[in-house]
């Protein structure tokens, strides 16, 4: 457990870096300031192995694609068994993706983008049917802000929609949220599943203790069901849990995997492989994460132009010298300059990046260009994606979050079998 902290205000902050699927923080300093998140950490305290060079050919080999920026710059920079999944690529054998999103408000972050742009190229890539679980069941279960039941499925309905216009392939994707989809085979997965892990794992992989409400106990065995192809009969048939599946999510999401791939082996399921990312900073810079409910913490995807410029200019963290001397002279640090790590994520020209980052780095591009830079290019993302969402109509939505066969490398999933 990381140790804690008493705060004159009678605040607690952790000390170390603390990373679970509720809270993000980095190493407290002896003076207060947050660490960035030491990522390789990670990857030693999970038990998970860092996507490299080899990972990355094999990849560009196999799918005949260049890895999508994100694997390229490792921002997503660690996997459990993604050779599996190219191995079954190439033997054509089926399989599909699973992702999800926790629907706390009807707003989304630029930073809630990135495992859904993965998630559509990678479905793109490898034409395999996607699963989208919209747990609004957990978002209720673990908020204390007193809204209803009702309230988080309207989120999850207006947040579907917002992922509908990243660019997902109706025919390939299908998009439930746990209140509307609960029962079937999915619930005989979850009961399967539940029956498997005891209180003193869960415990120990979440760090619940007596106060905890059992709803949040018992969510890990919802998430962790769809894992399984089986859930979701109308895709492979209902026999089909041995099918596996690829999950990229951000790193905080591995706890709950860890134990589904442990109940996998018991239940003689595929184990789900995984592919994760680490998080955008929030505009506050390295350590923090992006919050919907902090303004100033955040691009939202609804973001106007002017809007954007205005919170880079006032809020995002610059790495840039005190001074325009000092600053030509000494140069910027591209390490820490938000602008130029929102670049990393959504600049897709590699040379255009290193030519910014050498610029910086100089002192040749100055603080006020790197941002003005990035506004532009966030606001060439946030507004061809609220052309598409405002093309998402409620008819297009009802498709997506209808359970139906699915495209799996151009045949209907359920003649594969
Ligand atoms: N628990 C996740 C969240 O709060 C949502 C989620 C469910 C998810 N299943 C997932 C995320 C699979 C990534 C992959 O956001």
């Amino acid at each position: 457990m990381a140790e804690v902290l008493e705060q004159p205000e009678g605040t607690f902050v952790t000390k170390e870096q603390n990373v679970n699927p509720w809270s993000v923080s980095g190493e407290v300093n002896e003076d207060g300031t947050v660490k960035p998140i030491d990522y390789s950490k990670l990857v030693e305290q999970f038990g998970t192995k860092l996507i490299d060079e080899a990972l990355l050919e094999r990849f560009e080999r196999v799918t005949g694609h260049k890895p999508h920026r994100f694997l390229r710059r490792q921002i997503v920079f660690s996997h459990r068994d993604l050779e599996v999944i190219l191995d079954r690529f190439e033997k054509k054998e089926p399989f599909f993706i699973y992702t999800g999103r926790g629907p706390s408000s009807n707003i989304m972050h630029i930073g809630h983008m990135v495992p859904f742009q993965l998630t559509k190229w990678l479905s793109d890539v490898f034409q395999v049917p996607v699963i989208i679980m919209l747990t609004d069941d957990e978002k209720y279960l673990i908020s204390d802000h007193g809204r209803t039941v009702n309230e988080y499925e309207v989120y999850a309905q207006e947040n579907a929609k917002d992922i509908i216009a990243v660019g997902f392939d109706p025919e390939r994707t299908f998009i439930f949220s746990d209140f509307g989809y609960m029962g079937g085979d999915f619930y005989r997965n979850i009961a399967r599943i539940a029956k498997r892990i005891n209180r003193g794992t869960a415990d120990a992989c979440f760090g619940f203790d007596s106060s905890t409400n059992i709803g949040k106990v018992h969510f890990a065995a919802v998430q962790a069901a769809s894992s399984f192809a089986g859930s979701f009969p109308f895709m492979f048939g209902p026999d089909s849990n041995q099918i596996p599946c690829l999950i990229p999510c951000a790193i905080d999401q591995d706890p709950y995997f860890r134990l589904t791939r442990d109940v996998a082996s018991q239940l003689k399921y595929a184990k789900p492989s995984l592919i994760h990312a680490r998080f955008l900073d929030a505009l506050q810079g390295p350590g923090s994460k992006m919050s919907a409910s902090i303004e100033s913490s955040c691009i939202l995807a609804r973001d106007n132009p002017k809007t954007i410029m205005t919170k880079i200019n006032q809020y995002a963290f610059s790495g840039g010298r005190e001074t325009l001397e000092e600053h030509r002279e000494k140069g910027g640090n591209p390490d820490v300059d938000v602008s130029y790590q929102y670049l990393r994520f959504f600049l897709e020209s590699d040379e255009e990046l290193e030519q910014i980052r050498q610029d910086y780095k100089s002192g040749k591009l100055l603080t006020g260009e790197i941002k003005k830079k990035c506004a532009g290019e966030l606001a060439t993302f946030c507004t061809s994606f609220q052309e598409r969402r405002a093309k998402v109509t409620d008819q297009i939505l009802e498709h997506f979050m209808t359970p139906r066969p699915l495209l799996c490398r151009g045949a209907l999933s359920n003649t594969l079998l």
